[in-house]
């Protein structure tokens, strides 16, 4: 079996919390805030879907605002403010406590670090700088350089081309999305799922090699 060089990581739900923007506002949100938050983050995934298969890309920025504009509409909030607030805080959500360390351990490993996500350049540098894991971060490699989402193979391939590797038996994705997983399996790199609520695998083509309850669990099962 070839060597791993290198770990690559989906960004939102994986490393940052995507729904620590509206847990910043709950207040001000009230009571349907955790359904709003589960509705923008399904209603941003489902059009990166629809408008890869429409061939009609807009970058992740503008699908992140359209989707929380549908989930507030939905709920009846008007307000100009909070939307602002909001979306500030989507370019500086937290990352999950043991992000830092899972990167740092990786590094010491041997390992190479990068990010390979929907998200544009510029959320993806001010994400990592704002959660302070920039300097553990190899690459911020953004689907931007291809103009379609995942999981269409020419985003995965970005991680090939970065890595400089032959195989893609020699990188480790990771990520906390069923479907993003599945794509990556489908594509040919060894998966790690970060399942941290015990959802049930996914009915899709390929399976994750490891099924992960956290971050930290990650290293051991990658060391070379
Ligand atoms: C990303 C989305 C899938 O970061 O969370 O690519």
């Amino acid at each position: 079996m070839e060597t791993l060089r290198a770990c690559v990581f989906d960004a939102y739900g994986t490393l940052f919390d995507v729904h620590a923007a509206i847990r910043h506002h709950a207040g001000r949100v009230g009571p349907a805030a955790d359904a709003i938050s589960t509705l923008w983050r399904a209603k941003q995934i489902e059009a990166t879907w629809l408008r890869s298969l429409m061939h009609r890309h807009a970058d992740f920025w503008q699908l992140t605002q359209d989707a929380l504009d549908y989930a507030l509409a939905l709920h009846g909030i008007q307000d100009s403010g909070l939307r602002a607030d909001l979306l500030r805080s989507y370019r500086a959500l937290d990352a999950f406590p043991d992000a830092a360390a899972t990167l740092q351990r990786l590094r010491e490993a041997g390992l190479r670090t990068a990010i390979l996500s929907n998200g544009t350049p510029d959320m993806l540098r001010d994400a990592a700088e704002s959660a302070g894991i920039g300097g553990l971060l190899d690459g911020l490699l953004s689907v931007e350089q291809v103009g379609i989402y995942k999981p269409d193979s020419r985003v995965y391939q970005l991680a090939i081309d970065w890595a400089g590797v032959a195989s893609p038996r020699e990188i480790c994705f990771v990520s906390s999305n069923g479907w993003d997983a599945a794509g990556a399996a489908t594509f040919g790199f060894r998966v790690a799922w970060i399942n941290r609520s015990g959802l049930p695998p996914e009915r899709l083509p390929d399976a994750p090699e490891w099924e992960l309850r956290s971050l930290s669990e990650l290293v051991d099962c990658v060391k070379p």
